[in-house]
Formats: C-alpha cells, structure tokens, sequence
C-alpha cells in the first residue's frame, strides 16, 4: 500500500502541480486551508505525512501544526516557506515539525525530504515498541515470587545492577535464569546499551569462537569478510553466555583473558581489540564438579562467580505457584484474547502439588495449554492437560511407580513408540495439541 501525505495550500495551481507530482508514489489529498485539512485529517487517520503551506488565510501552517501535534500524534508535519517566514518556520521545527522546505520547491529535495519523514516515522514507531517490550521484559515485577529465595534474588539483583561485577546464575534447567540475567541488564546502568545472548552449548567449538570473539577475512576457508563477534556486537552492553558450562577449554582461555584485561583478537588476527562489556554467565550444570574433573578452568570459574545467584527449582518454593500461575494466566489469557479469569481451587491443589521438574517452563507451558483449551472463565481439573489427572486417576486405581513426570514421560513416549512416531496422530490419540506435545518431547530432550 502506498503511504498517504496530505497537501495543503492555499494556491490551488501548487496544490495541483505537486499532488501530480507526488501522485506516483503516494496516495494523495489535498486541502486548500488550515480548516480543511483538520477535517481530513479527522476521516482519513492512516495520512502520515502533511506537506503544508505556512502562510495561509484563516487557520495558518503553524496553527494547523499544533492541532496535528495535539489530534495525530503519528502524523509528521512538513511546513513549506517562504523566506519572510523562514524564522517561524526553524520555530516550528522546535513546535515539533519535522522538517521545511523553502519555495520554491526544489522537487528532488521533496522526494527525500518525504522519504525521510516516513522511514524517521517507522523508526520512532519501533522504537516505541521497542522499549515497550523491553519494559515488559526487564520490570523487575515480572520475575514474580514471594518466596523467601525470590526476594533475596531481587535485592542481589538491585545491588549487583548498579555495578559492572561479573554474574553467575546457577540453577536447573526452566528455573528463569534467562530472565534473571535480563532483568539485571535492563535495570543496569548499560540498560540503553545492547544485551547479546550466546548459547554456548549451540555452536561447534570452531564456530563458536568465531561467534564470540569474529574472524578476519580469510581466517578460514569460506571467511570472505571480515566478522565481528558478540563481544564486539556487546560493546557497551551485556553479554550474556548461556550454558556456559559447555564452553570448550580452548575458548575458556580466551575468555579468562578477556576478564583479565578486557581484550582479545578476531580469529585469524593479531590486532588486539578492547571492548567495554559486562558478562553475565548461566549454567545448570554444576561448575564445581566441572573444575574437578578437569572440563572447566579454576580460574576462571573463581572469575566468572564474582558473584553468584542461585535459582532454586519451584519444589523448593512451592508457595510461589500460584502467584505464577496467576502472572501467567492473565498474560496468556491476552496474548490468546480469551477471557479466562482464574484456576476452581481443586485445580489450584492439584498443580500445587505437582511436581515441576521442568519448572517455571513447565508450568507455563501447562497454563498456556489450558487457557488455549478452555471455554469460559474458570479452569477447572478437568481443563488441565490429561497427564495431571490421569496420573491422579492412576494414583487412585493403584500404585503406580515414579513420579508425575515421570509417568506423563513414559506414557507419552509409549504413545509415540506405538505410533511410529507420528506426532499428529500420537498428539490426537493423548487428546492434547500437538504443540505441547512438540514441547513436551523437546522437554525431554527427545526432539533432535
Ligand atoms: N519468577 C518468574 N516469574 C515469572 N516468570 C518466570 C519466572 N522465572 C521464569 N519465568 C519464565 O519461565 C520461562 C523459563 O525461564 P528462563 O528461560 O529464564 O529459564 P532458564 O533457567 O534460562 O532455563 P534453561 O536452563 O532451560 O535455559 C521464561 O518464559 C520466563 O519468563
Ligand atoms: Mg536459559
């Protein structure tokens, strides 16, 4: 769709001349006064940029500037001037115009100068959008938990944010270190900075250095340019190394030296780059245990855990579920634009007592699963994913060996085994979708 500009002067053989002009690119309205173009503002709202004349009889450009400021905030404004208003015109820029032009119009500069407004617009827009999103994610109320654990997390996350100490965050797989490593940055002094994530687990050892530290140009076969890595990309900002546990010895070299002196080389070069950046490392594996059978460096464990976070499982914090599953029922219920409002009590007990080995993920993806499936407002046992209940139904028929997880585990797996692993029909047959199905064999590891 072509975007929309609306024209406005007086004159109406200027009007004429550049709505034919604009016509190809835009779609065009036009307006012969101040007045009139407020009204077609009003019933054309999706108009993004108003070209307008300053001198006008009645409502002039700059009057007609401040309505657009006041009524369409998106709309960016234009003003064309002759050079007795050109100071009114730098005037207006500071009421929040986005640019002016002179008469006469230079039509090149038009173009650009149109081109411009719209791509700033779209630019302003993301932005907007942008730190929305941030701000959803770093608020240091979406890490939800009254639990004694929780709130120590949060007054060492307060404490650790204004400084540029190196974190380590410990715990099991789906606890929230992810988030809690992004709540720090966002909170940080280097929040406007950048925040790179490195899944140190997903790279070949090869690839991965280069990920991290960049290549020059033809470092190796197939390096036709040069390439910055995350620690360059992370200059000023956050990096934030995901399983970092999984780091090969050979990088765990380079990346002690780099929290020694800051520095290090691409692959393949020799001049040493310095960059400023805070590292944030996560890990569910146990680095003590590491460091004893030699897969991980001492040093620069002692390094990295300048300071350490642990994050509990939910089985040790139990009173934290239904704060949760709450925070999660009111997200999903929007994000999925259904109207589930709250758990009947006998759900509530049920996943209370659950035992969530994939933790917060887990329980999650549960909620997710039962508002999608849900009809009405209240979630009763019957709206919980089948492995929560049957596994109940079981308990009561008789005894029944392992856990909840476990149970759910093998029953899928069997399902799946019986069908020759065909998804849709394994998902059918268990009576739940086939996303959560996705989520539950990725759970287990079982998803290549
Ligand atoms: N305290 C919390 N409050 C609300 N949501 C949470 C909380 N902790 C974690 N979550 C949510 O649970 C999900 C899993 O968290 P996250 O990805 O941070 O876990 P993780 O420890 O990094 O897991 P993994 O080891 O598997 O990478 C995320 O969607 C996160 O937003
Ligand atoms: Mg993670």
């Amino acid at each position: 769709m072509k975007p929309s500009i609306l024209i406005v002067d007086d004159e109406k053989s200027i009007r004429d001349n550049l709505a034919k002009y604009l016509s190809e690119d835009y779609t065009v309205y036009t307006a012969a006064n101040g007045r009139d173009a407020v009204r077609v503002l009003a019933e054309n709202t999706h108009i993004e940029v108003v070209l307008s004349d300053m001198k006008m009889p009645g409502m002039d450009g700059l009057e007609l500037l401040d309505k657009v400021r006041e009524d369409n905030k998106d709309a960016v404004v234009i003003l064309v001037t002759g050079f007795s208003t050109i100071e009114s015109a730098v005037d207006a820029m500071r009421r929040g115009a986005y640019d002016y032009l002179t008469k006469p119009i230079d039509l090149n500069k038009l173009e650009i100068t149109i081109k411009n407004a719209i791509e700033n617009k779209k630019l302003r827009s993301e932005n907007i959008i942008l730190k929305h999103k941030i701000r959803e994610k770093i608020d240091s109320a979406s890490l939800v938990g009254k639990s004694e654990t929780i709130q120590e997390i949060l007054g060492l996350i307060d404490r650790v944010s204004s400084t540029k100490a190196t974190v380590l965050i410990q715990g099991e797989s789906g606890t929230g270190k992810e988030l809690v490593a992004n709540v720090i940055h966002y909170n940080s002094r280097v929040a406007e900075g950048p925040f790179i994530k490195v899944n140190c687990s997903a790279f070949a050892e090869g690839v991965l250095e280069s990920e991290l530290f960049g290549h020059e140009k033809g470092a190796f076969t197939g390096a036709m340019y040069m390439k910055k890595g995350r620690f360059e990309l992370a200059d000023s900002g956050t990096l934030f190394l995901d399983e970092v546990g999984d780091l090969p010895l050979s990088i765990q070299i380079k990346l002690l030296r780099f929290l020694q002196e800051s520095e290090f080389e691409r692959v393949g070069g020799t001049r040493t780059i310095k960059v400023d950046v805070r590292i944030i490392s996560a890990t569910n594996k146990n680095l003590e245990q590491l460091v004893k059978v030699g897969r991980f460096r001492d040093d620069l464990f002692y390094r990295l855990k300048v300071v350490t976070i642990e994050v509990p499982p939910l089985r040790e914090r139990k009173e934290d579920i239904p704060l949760l599953i709450d925070y999660h029922l009111k997200r999903f219920s929007e994000i999925h634009n259904k109207q589930v409002k709250e758990i009947s009590r006998e759900a509530m007990k049920l996943l209370k007592s659950y035992n969530w080995h994939g933790n917060i993920r887990e329980l999650m993806n549960c909620i997710e699963s039962a508002v999608v499936m849900n009809i009405g407002e209240i979630i009763d046992v019957d709206g919980l994913p089948p492995f929560m209940t049957i596994g109940q139904q079981n308990q009561a028929l008789g005894p029944i060996s392992g856990n909840l997880f476990d149970i759910e585990k093998k029953a899928i797996l069997e399902a799946l085994d019986k069908h020759r692993g065909n998804k849709s029909e394994t998902a059918r047959v268990l009576g739940i979708g086939l996303r959560t199905l996705y989520r539950k064999l990725n759970l287990y590891g079982e998803l290549p």
